[in-house]
């Protein structure tokens, strides 16, 4: 909890989320101290309330790492521009911040301020990195401000962050027992020992993919190019270089698979030939032989059987078209169209547009949305799809 006159609510938040079966601890900034008393939330939550890295009396240490380590979610309820300016930039002054900085988990905040200053480009730059790290921000209400002002900036009411987190926890178990293939990034074709042929591709889409199908229950597969990325917590991680590395890994692992989801961006030609030693440079004009690398989705296509496969197309004229050619040609079960004509969507951000195209012609058209909202939003359609199909069947 941070100082918000909000945090008068959070005495019922506390009570409700006990009541749907949490195991509350509460941490609070020295600030939500003038808001509401650590004997009323230690009382709730029948545990003692850290506020300070240790105890002046008696010296002991109150460990952020363990409290991060404990929590399976760590919610900021409410969470004031001061706090999340310093989760959005690391500043770790106070227990909160290194708890938040140390945890593991899940992290969702609940806005509360006024409305200008929820408004503020900063604020929004701010609320904006933190979902791009992967944070889950609880959108606040619009109503009276405790300024008498009306307008966006309302921490929700405690039932509807409760809701939030029940639901988070509930999807959990929906992918459990669905194993996941993800391939991200791009792959590297060698021209010599100095050089190579690849492209823009960060792995953001593709580590967010895996990010969220493994939130939801699945064994995820990460199966990726090279990306200065950390791969999220507990997804198996096998690192490629190429595209023929990529397939070869893909083909194999794709059998102990009910789905995969082809986020890579895989070179289309790599050179005929790796010279051993660097190639001099010369006088006249060079020209380098490229052959086909294999296709990657179109192979799975081939194998796939009852199991899902998802796309990617990645665009930058005849959208529509070029993309649904590829859907029907791979044979996957729908493909996520992106395109480099948008802004901010594609390479290298923290955002991406996308549209999702079905094999029957359904199309849904999203806003531009942060990687893991988009990851969420391709999550939902594998699900309603798996829902939809008779059990996957390996072999
Ligand atoms: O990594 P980021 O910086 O976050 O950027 C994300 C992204 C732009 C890379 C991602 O959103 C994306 O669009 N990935 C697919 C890029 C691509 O190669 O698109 P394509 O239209 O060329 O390929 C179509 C599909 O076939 C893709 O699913 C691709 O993975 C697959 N393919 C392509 C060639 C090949 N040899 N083998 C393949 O499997």
């Amino acid at each position: 909890m941070t100082g918000s006159i909000a945090a008068y609510k959070a005495a019922i938040l506390v009570r409700l989320l006990i009541r749907a079966g949490a195991e509350v601890r509460v941490v609070m900034t020295p600030t939500a101290k003038a808001f509401i008393t650590p004997l009323t939330l230690a009382t709730l939550s029948k545990s003692p309330v850290p506020v300070e890295f240790f105890n002046p009396e008696n010296g002991a240490w109150n460990s952020h790492v363990s409290l991060g380590e404990w929590a399976d979610a760590l919610l900021i309820a409410p969470a004031t521009a001061c706090t999340l300016a310093k989760m959005a930039t690391g500043v770790a002054d106070n227990l909160l911040t290194t708890v938040y900085l140390s945890a593991k988990c899940p992290v969702f905040v609940a806005p509360a301020m006024d409305l200008d200053m929820y408004a503020h480009p900063t604020t929004q730059y701010n609320l904006d990195s933190l979902k791009s790290y992967g944070n889950y921000v609880i959108e606040p209400d619009e109503g009276e401000l405790a300024s008498g002002l009306q307008g966006k900036g309302r921490m929700a009411e405690p039932e509807q962050i409760v809701a939030t987190l029940t639901q988070f926890f509930d999807r959990q178990a929906h992918l459990s027992g669905k194993t996941v293939l993800v391939t991200a990034g791009p792959t590297i074709e060698p021209i010599d020992p100095v050089r190579f042929i690849s492209n823009y591709s960060s792995g953001k889409m593709g580590y967010a993919l895996a990010a969220e199908l493994q939130q939801r229950g699945a064994r995820v597969i990460l199966l990726t190019g090279k990306c200065a990325l950390t791969p999220p917590a507990g997804v198996q991680v096998l690192e490629v270089l190429t595209a023929e590395e990529m397939y070869h890994a893909a083909c194999t692992a794709f059998k102990s698979c009910d789905g995969a989801v082809m986020c890579a961006a895989v070179a289309d030609y790599t050179p005929q030939q790796v010279a051993d030693a660097k190639i001099k440079k010369q006088e006249e004009a060079w020209t380098l032989t490229l052959r086909r690398t294999p296709d990657i989705a179109a192979a799975l296509g081939e194998m796939k059987g009852d199991r899902l496969l998802v796309g990617f197309a990645l665009e930058t004229d005849h959208e529509q078209q070029n993309a649904r050619l590829k859907l029907e040609r791979k044979n996957m079960d729908f493909i996520v169209l992106n395109s480099l004509r948008d802004q901010g969507a594609g390479f290298g951000g923290d955002t991406n547009k996308v549209t999702l195209l079905c094999r029957n012609g359904d199309q849904t058209d999203f806003e531009m949305k942060s990687k893991r909202e988009v990851a969420s939003d391709i999550v939902d359609e594998m699900e309603r799809v798996w829902h939809s199909k008779p059990q996957a069947a390996q072999s």
